[in-house]
């Protein structure tokens, strides 16, 4: 009789935790979008802008256009201006009450230390942070998307001893990198403007996926500032900017997926709206569509070993299709 009572405690405490866990998580995606209280003009009058790294294509044009429909003046960032011109039109014409700018900046060119030591290095040509800081200083600058990145390509799918260095490094640089030295010269611009956000965009890939090892890893490092910045920025006690981690599943409407979009494949407009309804409620990293995050529970809920086998194959499938289709 006692002992019966005690597993049945047991059980209501286990159930109500997972009701809490399951309720927290579903709050998340219900509750309406905060995104607003970065959208505010500044004390002398001037209106907010967003800068979205990587919007000539994909999500991050998404997110200029969802960022346009929202109050936000945009810079539109990429690495080339005629791609970044089209895209600054198309938006114009949609958005006429709307500024935008475009900003080119090959994120894959940041400063490396042999470079340094090397003395002049005629092909790198290094990226000027200090130079992107200054470009945006007469703007009320209060969101900061960074979007900008993705797989190394052809293939997508290779081993790291497989890897050339080349490769590792520019995919590294452009996913990591380059969102870090960013963040560094633009927080003090942001913390002046300050309610902001940065939102950094990472991939459910930042477990940790075989045959993309720079890419996981790089989002994963991407995932690890977001934490850290935000606890920094807490630590000064400066400013009030709220640093979000992004993870996103597979997503249509970009550059390597025109296909149409899918229960578990949502449009990158979708993608980007989910991404900005989540923004505004706290700090830390969320799956930004809950088709992603239910995709993401049900990884979490297998044994590892199982989790494992389904991972291996999937990987191995991709590869297959990607060999076939080369
Ligand atoms: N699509 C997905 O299924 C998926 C899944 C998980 C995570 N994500 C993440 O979502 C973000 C956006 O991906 P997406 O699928 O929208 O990719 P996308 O369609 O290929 O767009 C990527 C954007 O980043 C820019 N970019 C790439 N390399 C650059 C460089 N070296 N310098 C400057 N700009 C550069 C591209 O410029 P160009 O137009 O010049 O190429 C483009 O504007 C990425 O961080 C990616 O990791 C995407």
């Amino acid at each position: 009789m006692y002992s019966s009572r005690i597993f049945a405690s047991i059980g209501a405490v286990t159930v109500a935790a997972l009701a809490i866990n399951v309720l927290s998580a579903v709050k998340v995606y219900v509750l309406p979008s905060k995104l607003k209280r970065y959208a505010h003009v500044s004390a002398d009058g001037k209106h907010p802008w967003a800068l979205v790294t990587g919007a000539s294509d994909g999500i991050g044009r998404a997110f200029a256009e969802e960022l346009a429909l929202r109050g936000f003046n945009v810079v539109l960032h990429g690495r080339n201006q005629t791609k970044l011109d089209v895209v600054k039109s198309e938006l114009q014409e949609k958005h006429p009450e709307t500024f935008f700018r475009t900003l080119v900046a090959d994120a894959s060119k940041v400063q490396c230390v042999n470079c340094l030591q090397g003395g002049e290095n005629e092909s790198h040509h290094p990226l000027d942070f200090n130079a992107i800081k200054d470009a945006l200083q007469d703007l009320h600058l209060t969101v900061l998307i960074n979007n900008a990145g993705g797989g190394a390509r052809d293939p997508v799918y290779l081993s790291l001893s497989d890897s050339s260095e080349e490769r590792i490094t520019d995919n590294v640089t452009v996913n990591a990198l380059f969102p870090l030295h960013l963040i560094r010269v633009l927080l003090p611009h942001l913390a002046q403007n300050s309610p902001a956000l940065i939102m950094n965009i990472s991939s459910l890939a930042d477990a940790g996926l075989p045959l993309l090892a720079s890419y996981s890893a790089s989002k994963q490092f991407l995932m690890t500032l977001t934490r850290t910045i935000d606890l920094e920025i807490a630590f000064s006690g400066k400013a009030e900017i709220e640093c979000l981690g992004v993870r996103v599943g597979n997503v249509t409407g970009v550059s390597h997926n025109r296909q149409s979009p899918s229960f578990f494949t949502p449009s990158a407009n979708t993608m980007a709206r989910a991404a900005l309804d989540r923004a505004g409620r706290g700090h830390g990293v969320i799956t930004g569509h809950w088709a992603h995050a239910l995709q993401q529970a049900m990884m979490d809920f297998m044994p590892t070993f199982l989790a494992r086998i389904v991972i291996l194959n999937t990987i191995r499938e991709r590869k297959e299709a990607e060999l076939k289709s080369s």
